[in-house]
């Protein structure tokens, strides 16, 4: 167990250089060496029928993402070994082959193996086995496709631990409520956002009415001058709330094989660079995952998962539930824009991390190793 000193910083260390917010030269190794390595959320399973094919991007590369009718998932990347024609270009029936809108060659949707070359009649030297589509990894984790692009990808391992959310039926859960937003910020303002709670008094108002140690500016309370492991933890809401509703009461039946601690923290984050954060609650998840379009530009979706059985309940509306996240979401996107915008000043050339932002720290040391990385 970490006591407040081991998390609080004993230094005041320099921020990432302003230019690392919007060069585009940095955009491009952060595409190559984090978003072409590391795992990619590519949304939930169910919301991927079965006999389908998709159009996806994973660090800027085009991507087929597809399900068989036995419901396999595969994925390829979007270029046709011919002449590097797009496969697919909108979302589409998938049988056994994929085949190129091009010159029709065809390949198997199973392993993506050549099977034809239509029309086209090759001599000798051209060896089919060798003009298969190029595949990418696929990890199914919690009822969510991740896809990693790299040609020998690391094992899929969230930062936080995998089995934070071992006790919730995360892949039972359906997508009740979804909301997509496009932030005028580099998407590593969005992770250190998320990674301190100093701007929680000043931005959240509501926030820190159902979490009060948020008023503190702290994420918990180990972050308490004097906290020892002894310390006695009480429940992180506001007398008689339970979770992350507008009034703090549960959308439908609370998660049965919780444990106390669970139930008192009632939000368990697991964190996914540079991805995706998936956030569990007593009676609901939430997904938040993001996608970079360029330096200074970040596609945020945020989907809300429920139990059939909560989706079911006699006039259950999911976009009441999400209304709180989404306050909260709506003030978090208006701070990082506006960091975005003071960052552009030609007098800023980089800041300082305060000791309460430990989390930032290890995500810009995170970011750095991989950059590092040729
Ligand atoms: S580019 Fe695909 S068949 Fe010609
Ligand atoms: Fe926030």
């Amino acid at each position: 167990m970490a006591t407040a000193q081991s998390l609080l910083l004993d230094h005041c260390p320099p921020t990432l250089p302003a230019e690392a917010y919007y060069d585009a030269r940095w955009y491009d190794r952060e595409q190559r060496l984090i978003w072409q390595r590391e795992w990619i959320y590519a949304g939930r399973l169910s919301d991927l029928p079965k006999g389908v094919m998709r159009p996806v991007t994973v660090g800027g590369a085009g991507v087929i993402l597809c399900r068989s009718p036995e419901g396999d998932v595969t994925a390829y990347h979007n270029t046709c070994r011919h002449r590097g024609s797009e496969l697919c270009r909108a979302e589409q029936p998938l049988g056994k082959m994929i085949r190129c809108p091009y010159h029709a060659w065809s390949y198997a949707a199973a392993d993506g193996r050549l099977l034809s070359t239509a029309q086209a009649t090759p001599t000798e030297d051209f060896d089919k086995t060798g003009h298969g589509l190029f595949p990418v990894a696929v990890t199914l984790w919690n009822g969510s496709v991740f896809l990693n692009v790299a040609d020998a990808p690391k094992p899929f391992a969230p930062d936080l631990g995998l089995n934070a959310h071992d006790n919730w039926p995360m892949a039972d859960l359906v997508t009740g409520h979804r909301l997509v937003r496009d932030l005028a910020c580099n998407w590593k303002v969005f992770w250190e956002n998320y990674n301190e709670c100093l701007h929680c008094p000043g931005i959240h108002p509501e926030l820190c009415d159902l979490v009060p140690v948020y008023r503190e500016g702290i994420m918990s309370e180990p972050e308490r001058p004097g906290w020892t492991p002894e310390t006695p933890t009480g429940h992180a809401l506001r007398d008689g709330a339970v979770t992350w509703t507008l009034d703090g009461q549960p959308c439908g039946p609370v998660f049965p094989d919780l444990t106390e601690a669970e139930r008192k923290t009632a939000a368990n984050f697991v964190t996914i660079y540079p991805t995706a954060f998936v956030v569990a609650h007593v009676d609901y998840a939430r997904v938040v995952s993001l996608v970079p379009t360029g330096p200074e530009t970040t596609r945020l979706t945020a989907e809300w998962l429920f139990a059939p059985a909560t989706m079911a309940q006699d006039g259950f509306d999911p976009a009441r539930v999400a209304d709180f996240a989404t306050i909260v979401l709506d003030q978090d996107a208006e701070a990082a824009e506006m960091n975005q915008r003071g960052i552009r000043s030609p007098r800023y050339a980089s800041g300082r991390l305060m000791p309460q932002e430990f989390d930032i720290y290890r995500f810009h040391g995170w970011v750095l190793d991989r950059l590092k990385d040729n």
